[in-house]
């Protein structure tokens, strides 16, 4: 094979044979990453061979042997933004923007975040891990074998490392891949009314620090927006973020554009998110620095949102367009990847197999951990999707059919 070390398929734990991998691997030139029949071997709980099914010996030795009777395999999906561990929930201020407050109106007025932040604040670790799991088994339920989780609901330094020590624990809980982002610079605690830059300082000099110093986080975000923080008190968190040698990313032009994502691209970092309002120029500024683009359909459409991310011109630019949830209480409340799949076309104009990239190896660049998983490759994590479909592109158009025949989590 072309991958790389294929291990003697016959030494391998478990091998699914008459599989049709939709690998998604660049390497692989058709649509999809497809190829024609093959076994799949893992070992160690990776992927240790994929082999032309001609070409499978005929004793397998001591390895399990799972026949996928032809069926389509996918790399586990990847959700690269998400909020979903919080207490409480927002469900009342959809009345209040149905009566036509915006949900910067909400927030100014001291909802919004902040209320969520009340409720996060108010709950204990065993409590708010209560009531995030459900929330985490919903993606896990429809493939998601990686999941990113921001803090954000805390604001202070102990209710921040209180979130990312809970989103940690959850991968104890369930069969998944957990990376956690500090991203205490999401909204200005109300104790800190009037004093933006004080509180960036404790980000700064306390909170970074001591997420670091437990190992709690895996990267550093921060919301740059009219609501939430400026470019100049954005890019002191960034540089503290470099001092602790922890990757940043940021929500950037989701409402406006306050040229966020330039200097985001400035740090090389991994993502910028949302986007709706990124410029022509400052796309290639992302296509320069090698920074993945994630687009979160959810939260436009739950927003009632008009102006769309630039996707034509990210897609000229090659720049790497991956598809999240944003899952959040106030934003895009809906704890579906599948349905963003679907969104992403409908609403932003990516093709299916874009959508399905987007949720697989672009979603595993906006966190860094393109050599580990998003891919069906020799030396990647085994984790991988076994779906009764007919082709790929039925995991973009139909939902809320479950066609998910077996999830695969580090070759289990
Ligand atoms: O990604 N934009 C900022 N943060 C979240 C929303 C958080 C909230 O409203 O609770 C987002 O949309
Ligand atoms: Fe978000």
């Amino acid at each position: 094979m072309r991958f790389m070390v294929n291990t003697a398929i016959s030494s391998c734990r478990r091998v699914w044979i008459n599989a049709r991998p939709a690998t998604i691997d660049p390497a692989v030139a058709a649509p999809y990453g497809e190829l024609a029949e093959h076994a799949i071997g893992v070992c160690d709980g990776k992927i240790a061979a994929i082999v032309p099914i001609g070409e499978l010996p005929e004793n397998l030795g001591a390895a399990e042997v799972i026949d996928a009777r032809g069926a389509w395999i996918t790399p586990g999906l990847v959700d690269c933004h998400t909020h979903l561990v919080y207490g409480g929930n927002r469900s009342r201020e959809i009345e209040q923007r149905r009566s036509g407050v915006s949900y910067e109106e909400i927030a100014r007025q001291g909802g919004g975040i902040l209320s969520t932040v009340h409720a996060t604040r108010a709950m204990s670790e065993s409590q708010l891990l209560d009531a995030s799991l459900p929330r985490l088994t919903a993606l896990a339920d429809e493939g998601v074998t990686t999941v990113e989780i921001k803090s954000g609901y805390g604001l202070t330094t102990a209710d921040e490392l209180k979130m990312l020590r809970v989103a940690r624990r959850m991968a104890e809980y369930m069969p998944i891949n957990v990376s956690t982002t500090l991203l205490a610079a999401h909204a200005l605690p109300p104790e800190f009314q009037g004093r933006a830059d004080d509180y960036i300082s404790l980000v700064c000099d306390e909170i970074i620090p001591a997420a670091t110093a437990e190992g709690l986080a895996d990267a550093v975000d921060v919301f740059c927006e009219r609501i939430a923080f400026s470019p100049a008190q954005c890019e002191r968190v960034f540089e503290a973020a470099q001092r602790h040698g922890l990757p940043v990313k940021g929500h950037v032009e989701q409402l406006s554009n306050l040229g966020g994502a330039r200097l985001a691209a400035r740090f090389a970092a991994l993502s910028v998110d949302h986007l709706e309002y990124l410029s022509a120029a400052d796309v290639q500024a992302l296509a320069r620095s090698g920074t993945a683009a994630v687009l979160l359909p959810g939260a436009f459409y739950f927003l009632g949102e008009t102006q769309k991310p630039p996707v034509a011109e990210l897609r000229a630019a090659g720049v790497p367009m991956a598809v999240s949830t944003d899952l959040n209480p106030g934003t895009s409340p809906l704890a579906s990847l599948r349905l963003m799949l679907n969104m992403a076309c409908t609403l932003f104009g990516l093709t299916p197999e874009e959508a399905l990239v987007g949720a697989t190896r672009a979603a595993a660049q906006a966190l860094g951990m393109a050599d580990r998983i998003g891919t069906l490759t020799v030396g990647r994590q085994a984790d991988f999707l076994v779906w009764d479909i007919g082709h790929p592109s039925e995991l973009v158009c139909e939902f809320g059919v479950p066609r998910l025949r077996q999830r695969v989590f580090r070759g289990s």
